[in-house]
C-alpha cells in the first residue's frame, strides 16, 4: 500500500483521523508533530521558541523523510511551506482535509499550543487563504470536513483509498 498523507490547515482534524482511520483499516500510523516533539525532546511551541519557525521547518522535512514505514501520517498544517515535503508525499496518496475558517476558528478558540495560531485574527486568516490553494493543489482527494461527522469522513477516506 502506498503511504497515505492527511493534510489540511491547524484544526482540520488530521490526527485524529489519522487515529481513526488506522484503527479502521488495521494499518499502522504516526502523528509528525509528536514524531518530531519526541525525537527532539520538547514540544513544537518550545521548538519556535527557542529554535524558531525556519529551524522547525528544517526537522519537519527530516522528520517526514523517516516515516515512510507507517501507512498513515498525519502531517503539520505547515508540510506544504516546503517544496521538497509536496513531492514527497506525492509519491503517495494526499489526502486534504478542509474545514471553513469559521469552523477552524470554533475548533481552536482555548488553543495555546500552536504558535502561528497565537496571532491577530487578520492573520490567521491571510495564513489560512495563502494556504488553501496549496493544500489543494498538493492532493489527489479534498474532504470537507465542516459539519460533518468523523464517521462520515473516515468513511469517505476510505472508500477513496480502497478505490484508489
Ligand atoms: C503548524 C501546524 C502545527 C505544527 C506547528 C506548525 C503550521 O500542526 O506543525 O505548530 O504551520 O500550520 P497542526 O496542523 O497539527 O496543528
Amino acid at each position: 500500500m502506498k503511504n497515505i498523507y492527511l493534510i489540511g490547515f491547524m484544526g482540520s482534524g488530521k490526527s485524529s483521523l489519522a487515529k481513526k482511520l488506522a484503527r479502521d483499516l488495521n494499518k499502522s500510523y504516526i502523528d509528525l508533530d509528536q514524531y518530531i516533539e519526541d525525537k527532539y525532546g520538547m514540544e513544537i511551541q518550545e521548538i519556535f521558541e527557542k529554535f524558531g519557525e525556519t529551524a522547525f521547518r528544517n526537522y519537519e522535512v527530516e522528520s517526514l523523510r523517516e516515516l515512510k514505514a507507517y501507512e498513515i501520517i498525519a502531517t503539520g498544517g505547515g508540510i506544504i511551506e516546503r517544496e521538497e515535503n509536496i513531492s514527497l508525499m506525492k509519491e503517495g496518496v494526499v489526502i486534504f482535509l478542509y474545514a471553513s475558517f469559521e469552523e477552524i476558528e470554533r475548533r481552536l478558540k482555548d488553543d495555546q499550543k500552536r504558535p502561528l495560531w497565537k496571532q491577530e485574527r487578520a492573520k490567521q486568516l491571510e495564513l489560512f487563504r495563502r494556504r488553501e490553494p496549496v493544500y489543494r493543489d498538493s492532493s489527489d482527494k479534498m474532504i470537507d470536513t465542516t459539519h460533518r461527522p468523523l464517521k462520515e469522513i473516515v468513511a469517505e477516506i476510505k472508500s477513496f483509498i480502497l478505490n484508489n
